[in-house]
């Protein structure tokens, strides 16, 4: 299947195509009953993820997100937009200088802009009350939602869940056994998606279910709300080997991990990873063929073989 060609069908653009969010949102708009134009962008329409989708139909468009006219032209004659900002190649600084870019751009732009697709988090400094003031890569994001809303744009807020992917980094083997070491207590429970498979039938939903309102609406990408005691005890049934959560001390973990990261874990498990939303909402906007991943099904489906054989 490929990308509409068609002058009837909406035009998306969409920022972070050759990513892990954006890939997913153009494979789900490709798989959609309903034909998309989709304007992909990417720094280098040139490598091989950028020609793969010119194959998939996509019209591959260069542009430097720091570069405000690049976003401008990017954005025009869209009639709906996908934004997301990557906080960790770039810092806090920039992602804000970043999201600011793609805000004021769709603003101009609302003559033909109807919906603008968002990937928010929540301001952990602000829902928190000031306990955590160091999640940066969240706030930032907050902040940049919550100024998309003040500027009035017809916004989605697609917030996607923690990564199912993260973890391919974070079982390790120690003395033969497997551990998950994370500092929170075994019974916090985690927000999970298989976000390169998934983030994207969450957006596709957003847009089609008629169900999310352009302004304050929200889902919640999440596929499964889970103890992350049950994080480490179904990867090693999965696995075939013993593996236990160990509830690593905060300060242990922070001088390894960073403020930033260490933060996050006590946000999960102090006010959840929505600050307490209820996800089952966001699920009614998945069309009924979109069977979302849970963890014990990513697990059986991804290559553990590094983590396995010891060398991860
Ligand atoms: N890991 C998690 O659990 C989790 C959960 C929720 C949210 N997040 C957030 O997700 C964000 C990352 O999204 P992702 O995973 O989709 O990222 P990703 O897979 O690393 O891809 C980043 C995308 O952004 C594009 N990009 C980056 N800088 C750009 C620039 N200056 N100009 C134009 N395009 C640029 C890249 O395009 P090219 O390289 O092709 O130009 C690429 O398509 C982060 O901010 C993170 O905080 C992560």
């Amino acid at each position: 299947m490929v990308a509409s060609t068609s002058s009837s069908a909406p035009l998306i653009t969409v920022f972070g195509s050759t990513g892990t969010q954006g890939g997913s949102v153009i494979d789900h708009l490709i798989s959609s009953d309903k034909p998309y134009r989709i304007r992909a962008v990417t720094r280098d329409p040139s490598k091989a993820s950028g020609k793969k989708l010119q194959e998939m139909g996509c019209e591959v468009v260069k542009a430097e997100i720091s570069n405000k006219d690049d976003v401008k032209r990017v954005i025009n004659g869209s009639n709906i937009v996908f934004g997301v900002t990557n906080f960790w190649e770039h810092g806090a600084e920039t992602e804000i200088a970043h999201g600011k870019n793609m805000i004021e751009a769709v603003k101009a732009n609302l003559s033909t802009i109807k919906t603008f697709v968002w990937s928010g988090v929540e301001n952990v400094s602000k829902v928190s009350g000031g306990k955590y003031t160091k999640v940066e890569h969240f706030d930032t994001k907050g902040k940049l939602t919550e100024l998309a809303r003040t500027e009035g744009l017809p916004v989605i807020n697609v917030s996607a869940a923690m990564y199912m992917e993260n973890f391919l980094g974070m079982m390790a083997q120690e003395d033969g056994s497997f551990v998950l070491a994370l500092p929170i207590k075994p019974s916090c429970s985690l927000h999970l998606l298989h976000t390169r498979r998934d983030y994207g039938a969450y957006v596709v939903g957003a847009l089609e279910s008629g169900k999310v309102k352009e302004g304050k609406g929200e889902v919640l990408a999440c596929a499964e709300v889970i103890t992350v005691e049950d994080v480490a005890k179904q990867w090693g049934e999965v696995n075939n080997v013993n593996c236990s959560f160990y509830q690593a001390p905060v300060e242990q973990f922070q001088a390894q991990a960073g403020e930033d990261l260490t933060q996050m874990f006590q946000w999960f498990q102090d006010f959840g990873y929505y600050g307490g939303k209820d996800v089952k909402p966001s699920q009614e906007v998945l069309s009924p063929n979109a069977k979302v991943q849970k963890w014990r099904d990513f697990v059986k489906e991804s290559d553990w073989s590094e983590v396995l054989n010891g060398s991860g």
